[in-house]
């Protein structure tokens, strides 16, 4: 937990100190959990959004993506549920005056004797060596059967009372396991509360419920309103997508570690519009498809796991997330939902609309079901960044730290370094880095020794850097340097880009889809 920590805070000083990202508002002590994305970070945020755009809306003929207003007509959002139903259970230490959701109580306190499990498999590893089975190991062994019926009896009991809002019983499954404040260490717990997520502001000049209006808690809504505009004037046939980008806000309790949970935050997120009926095997196709976008990017598969939902959302008949390993333990990355018709049978009640579609193939008319894909922008960004940085310990003994960003992802693809600031090489550098910052974001750099500079790369991840020596001037060939072997190569300028190309261009990544 301690080393943990101490990964998460190394992630948060490199993303300060190399410009990935910067507490909002610093020159005045910062906002609580707001941060500003800097010059590298904005690139990086913009990669990851391009990655998702295309192998959504490009790579997808049924696909198409808007890009809708955060404001909307405030019945909207009676319309969907959130004014009545997007709330968090919450729970207050009686002595640490510290707040807590208390269903994330639970689920930490079930993650703990899920450690216990994977230690004891990880035991049982190394004892039998290559004879182990996990599957048979887990399906037996007395101490991983007894935890993980622990495991089963909470979830069934928490799921039950949060169905059932009943908060006294979500309380009492705290006292029940003994959860104590990690900051106090007590058990002096208040009653549990709901509180709604929803930020409000006024529109215009006339106070009061009439012009209240709410900063959206999810992209989502402005898709499902939508719904018929895009698909009459885009002439879309069902099964088909509307994709979006953008910003959500959502009033958190507990807004901490670092990028993961903020009040102000981006979503991707994706709603598929289906037959009625058909929406199982959708869920399925896009729980597949997801989890092979998210692994392409090479972070490490087994940092991926999913989780199905114990407490559904107000609008959905199935659901789960992709998680993610953080520094943090795995979390949340993605949710993939079966939404059912609700949204748009709740907005044709609301707004008195017909939101239907005539399906030609059936001669019939009907409310689609959705599947929704949505992904969390900053997260996406801090596992990049969590499996991107590391601490190298090279052959000569000396460390160096480097951001292995998979490479279409990393803010510039290549630096280009003339090994001296005379001769004619800076000139020569200038004229390779403007033939490639055409196809590329490339950066000049001539300061310091050469060394210096591909650690300053390194640690920026920078995929390749081309140095430009006197026998570039002689026979137009440059060295490529790779970030992660850090091996060098003598190349012909002609060359350079396509070796860029092969491991950094979209296609390099959309290929694998
Ligand atoms: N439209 C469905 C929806 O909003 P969600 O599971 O509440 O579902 C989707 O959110 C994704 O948005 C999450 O998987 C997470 O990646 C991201 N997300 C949610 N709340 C967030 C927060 N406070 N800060 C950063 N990302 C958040």
């Amino acid at each position: 937990m301690e080393q943990n920590q101490d990964r998460l805070k190394d992630i948060i000083s490199h993303a300060k100190e190399y410009g990935f990202v910067f507490p909002s508002s610093e020159i005045y002590d910062g906002l609580a959990a707001t941060y500003d994305y800097g010059q590298l970070g904005a690139e990086l945020k913009n990669n990851i959004k391009t990655y998702w755009w295309k192998a959504m809306v490009q790579l997808h003929e049924n696909i198409v993506g808007i890009d809708a207003a955060i404001f909307m007509h405030p019945t909207t959002w009676k319309a969907s549920g959130h004014v009545d139903a997007f709330n968090d259970p919450l729970i207050d230490n009686k002595d640490s005056k510290k707040r807590y959701r208390a269903d994330v109580l639970l689920e930490e306190h079930i993650e703990k004797i899920r450690i216990k499990i994977d230690k004891e498999v990880e035991k049982a590893r190394t004892r039998f060596g290559e004879e182990f089975s996990e599957d048979q190991f887990i399906a037996t062994n007395p101490n991983v059967l007894r935890n993980q019926e622990k495991i089963d009896s909470i979830e069934a009991r928490m799921k039950y009372a949060l169905e059932a809002n009943d908060l006294e019983g979500v309380r009492q499954l705290i006292l029940d396991l003994d959860i104590a404040c990690p900051i106090s260490g007590s058990k002096n717990w208040t009653e549990v509360r709901q509180f709604n997520l929803m930020f409000s502001t006024e529109l215009g000049s006339v106070a009061g419920d009439a012009s209240t209006i709410y900063l959206r808690p999810e992209t989502a809504q402005g898709i499902f309103v939508n719904f018929l505009n895009v698909q009459k004037s885009g002439r879309m046939k069902i099964p088909f997508g509307i994709a979006q980008i953008g910003k959500a806000f959502r009033n958190e309790i507990v807004a901490r570690q670092f990028i993961f949970r903020m009040r102000e935050f981006e979503q991707m997120e994706m709603q598929f519009f289906v037959r009625p009926g058909q929406e199982m095997e959708w869920y399925g196709y896009w729980k597949e498809l997801r989890t092979k976008w998210h692994k392409n990017l090479g972070l490490g598969d087994s940092n991926y796991r999913f989780h199905d939902h114990l407490k559904l959302a107000h609008y959905a008949n199935a659901a789960c997330d992709i998680e993610f390993n953080f520094p943090m333990g795995f979390k949340e990355l993605e949710g993939i939902h079966s939404r059912t018709d609700f949204d748009l049978k709740q907005h044709e009640k609301y707004s008195g609309k017909k939101l239907q579609y005539f399906d030609p193939e059936l001669n019939e008319s009907y409310i689609p079901y959705v599947i929704e894909t949505s992904v969390g922008l900053d997260r996406l960004f801090l596992a990049v960044m969590s499996a991107a940085l590391k601490n190298e310990i090279l052959e000569d003994g000396s460390e160096r730290t480097v951001l292995q960003i998979p490479p279409v992802l990393a803010p510039y693809k290549a630096a280009v370094l003339p090994l001296v600031k005379k001769d004619g090489l800076p000139e020569k550098a200038r004229e390779i880095q403007k033939a490639l910052q055409r196809e590329f974001n490339v950066q000049y750099d001539e300061k310091d020794a050469i060394g210096r500079r591909y650690r300053r790369q390194d640690s920026i991840g920078t995929p390749f850097s081309i140095t430009i020596d006197h026998q570039t001037l002689e026979n137009n060939t440059v060295t490529i340097r790779n970030r992660d072997t850090m091996q060098q190569e003598r190349v012909a300028v002609s060359q350079i880009s396509t070796i860029i190309a092969r491991e950094a261009s979209w296609k390099s990544i959309l290929e694998k889809l």
